[in-house]
């Protein structure tokens, strides 16, 4: 597992976000912005099982947040079951793999499901 995040630029704009990566209680790593975690989302489907604040086929992100905040093992974690798949925390249905994902993108969609999935299309 490579920080692969830290070197795409995004720092600079970490100091944007950093009262959401506070929020949850995030490492400045964390404080993916908005809508590089909401294109990922889209355009890897995770959106036709998860919606930010309704549960559908999987847990809402926002419940996904509530559940690891503060965890500082979560990003890690989680990124691990997004590439894999796995069932079992939410209930018996299970996740599929996304073995065709980048780490990197993993890892974005999953701090910016962890921050509470902002939108820039909706107000903030
Ligand atoms: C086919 C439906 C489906 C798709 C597509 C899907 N998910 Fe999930 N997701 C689920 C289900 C079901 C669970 C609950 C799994 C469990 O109970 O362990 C879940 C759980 C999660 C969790 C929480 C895992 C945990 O252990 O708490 C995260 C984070 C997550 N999904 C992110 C994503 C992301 C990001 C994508 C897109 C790359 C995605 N999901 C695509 C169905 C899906």
């Amino acid at each position: 597992m490579r920080f692969v995040i830290l070197t795409r630029g995004r720092m600079v704009v970490a100091g944007a976000v950093v009262m959401l990566g506070a929020a949850a209680g995030a490492a400045p790593a964390l404080a993916a912005d908005g809508p590089d975690g909401l294109a990922i989302a889209k355009s890897n489907a995770c959106m036709g099982c998860h919606a930010v604040d309704r549960k559908l086929v999987g847990p809402s992100f926002l419940q996904i947040a509530g559940k690891y905040k503060g965890d500082v093992q979560a990003p890690a974690k989680l990124a691990l079951k997004v590439k894999d798949g796995g069932a079992g925390v939410w209930g018996a249905i299970p996740m599929p793999a996304h073995p065709r994902m980048s780490d990197a993108d993993i890892r974005t969609v999953v701090a910016w499901v962890l921050a509470g999935a902002p939108s820039s299309a909706s107000a903030k």
